[in-house]
């Protein structure tokens, strides 16, 4: 198979598509644990991707998110099933009048200006550990060449039209908006009045000028059948709705014709249409085909598609202020290419400081560096994806709300389980030490609660993760965890009147109950995964899906180490803004 992929994929992916099956341990013989997540198209590799950033600005707490999530979703793939590939694509979208005006004002060259901020969002994949195989600038020649494949394709298909536009756009958004959807404001300080899009309050230009226009009307039907689809392609399913109702009032223009140019004597910083460089191919034209330049487009120099590729994505994470050109604009253009369809679009709420959009123009934003730097990147990584992860709604960032998610979950639950069932003493009392690993034979009363909720843990977890329920996929691991601490304190095997056997089962299953929580959360928190498992002496090779089961984890001896795995952090008064 792999021979096959690498006919028609970039050198970078095939190298790393190859090193993923290499790191893959041989299928073990014992049954999964039950899933219910749907089935892999076989032999297409996992591909998921974020949104390309505006480099008009450092990165805040909310890109990271979106990073964050489909980082975690192709890590939790590649947990699923070491023998799929999974490539996780991010970067930034370069072009456009927002940058080309940012550059402007701040005296400096589009160019230079993108070289350093793009750098900024590599910084912080790194930084916070995101296993991405792709990181994609729209200033790549490898994508102006898809771009301009796009085009040709689109005109050749007779989807594009030379026509004059009249209008209102919003720079900030690189947006159009339609007459019903501005209004005019007045600016608080000064007084001064201007128009502004209603939907995001950001102010729109009026234009007239001639275009090149994309028949998305055409494509009114195939997108609603998509939409509604099941299971639904946008999610989660709320929107959906929202999106139906909106295209299908009668007054909607959501589906009008749309400019894909603009004249380049307005807009320079960009890509040329193709045979005729007085205009510049409009920013969200070419940041959408960003998923198919990262994909390898065009293969093999043109359009044929074969299965088996990366193409389509299976995961495309967006924040909700882009949904239109991710749940429209992209799968019309699809279409009209006879390309496949994205498997499933994630559309997550904002993260909001003081309840506002936590938003570069705004400037009420959380640094992530910082906040990293203070809790740790797998903190961070557990708060976001624990507070922020029910993408059907919004989530405020508070300092107060991380300092107790640490205090109480990350080191009150998880690590003070963890110093209960390696703590020397108490392993000194079991009557043998293949005990810790060992079933019990006879189960009592107080461990059935546990049981239950040890063997649906996977299952459960995987469910949440399928229904983008990512809050509760957390949730879940914390609960078990809550319920072994509670387990332990009513076994109390510290106690000298403790028989054997409250001592076995105490560490027994609040062994099981971290191994497991450890094994699942690896694509969550990949370093404290590591560090935990590596303390219950979880052997390496024993730390993927099919080992998530009961008794199934193997021999241990426990190294606790000196270090604590949730050591304490500075106290919440000396914390500042992150
Ligand atoms: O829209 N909370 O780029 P952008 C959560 N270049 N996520 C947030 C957020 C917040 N407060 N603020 C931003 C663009 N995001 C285009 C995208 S894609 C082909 C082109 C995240 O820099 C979220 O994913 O404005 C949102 O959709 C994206 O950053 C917008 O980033
Ligand atoms: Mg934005």
């Amino acid at each position: 198979m792999l021979r096959a992929l690498s006919a028609r994929l970039p050198p970078e992916l095939v190298a790393l598509t190859r090193s993923h099956l290499a790191i893959s341990r041989p299928l073990s013989t014992s049954a999964a644990p039950a899933s219910t997540a749907p089935a892999a198209q076989p032999g297409k590799t996992f591909y998921a991707t974020t949104p390309i950033f505006y480099v008009n600005a450092d990165p805040h707490i909310g890109h990271l998110h979106s990073t964050l999530l489909a980082d975690v979703y192709s890590r939790h793939a590649r947990l699923r099933d070491p023998q799929r590939g999974a490539i996780m694509c991010t970067g930034t979208d370069e072009h456009g009048l927002k940058i080309q005006r940012v550059a402007e004002a701040k005296g400096t060259s589009p160019k230079e200006l993108c070289d350093s901020v793009s750098e900024r969002f590599r910084e912080l994949a790194r930084a916070a550990n995101i296993d991405h195989q792709v990181f994609i600038r729209t200033t790549e020649s490898r994508h102006r060449r898809a771009v301009e494949h796009v085009w040709r394709e689109l005109e050749k298909r007779g989807h594009i039209y030379k026509s004059s536009y009249a209008g209102w756009y919003a720079v900030s958004d690189e947006a159009y908006y339609p007459e019903s959807q501005v209004a005019e404001v007045i600016d608080e300080k000064s007084g001064e009045k201007y128009m502004a899009s209603t939907e995001t309050g950001t102010r729109v230009e009026w234009m007239e000028e001639e275009n090149y226009k994309f028949r998305l009307s055409a494509f009114r039907e195939p997108l609603l059948e998509w939409l509604m689809s099941k299971p639904h392609p946008v999610q989660p399913p709320s929107r959906t709705g929202a999106l139906v109702s909106s295209l299908t009032h009668p007054s909607s223009t959501d589906l009008n014709d749309l400019s894909i140019s603009r004249p380049s004597a307005r807009l320079s910083w960009g890509i040329p249409v193709p045979d005729d460089p007085q205009h510049t191919i409009y920013v969200w034209i070419d940041a959408l085909v960003n998923y198919l330049t990262a994909a390898g487009y065009p293969w093999k120099g043109g359009e044929a598609f074969e299965r088996g590729q990366v193409w389509p994505p299976d995961l495309q994470v967006v924040g909700k202020d882009i949904i239109r050109f991710h749940a429209l604009y992209l799968p019309a253009v699809l279409l009209a290419l006879d390309l496949p369809l994205p498997k499933h679009l994630l559309t997550h709420g904002h993260w909001t400081m003081d309840k506002f959009k936590m938003s570069k123009s705004r400037g009420n934003v959380a640094n992530p560096f910082e906040a990293m730097k203070l809790w740790g990147v797998d903190a961070m990584r557990m708060y976001l994806m624990r507070v922020g992860g029910n993408s059907a709604s919004d989530a405020d960032y508070s300092a107060t709300e991380i300092e107790r998610f640490y205090r109480k979950d990350l080191a009150g639950q998880m690590g003070n389980l963890l110093n209960r069932v390696t703590t020397k003493k108490l392993l000194k009392k079991l009557p043998s030490p293949e005990l810790l690993w060992t079933p019990p034979t006879q189960v009592e009363k107080e461990d059935e609660t546990l049981i239950k909720l040890l063997e649906e843990l996977p299952a459960t977890f995987d469910r949440h993760l399928a229904s983008f329920e990512v809050h509760r996929a957390i949730a879940a691991v914390f609960d078990a965890l809550a319920e072994s601490n509670r387990h332990v304190q009513l076994l109390s095997p510290w106690l000298a009147t403790a028989s054997p056997s409250s001592v076995h089962r105490a560490l027994f299953f609040g062994s099981e109950t971290l191994r497991l929580a450890g094994t699942l959360l690896q694509p969550f928190m990949p370093d404290k995964s590591a560090q935990l498992l590596d303390m219950l002496g979880v052997d390496p090779a024993r730390r993927t899906w099919r080992d998530c089961e009961v008794g199934k984890g193997g021999e241990r001896v426990p190294r606790p180490g000196k270090a604590h795995l949730w050591p304490a952090v500075a106290a919440p008064e000396a914390v500042v803004a992150p």
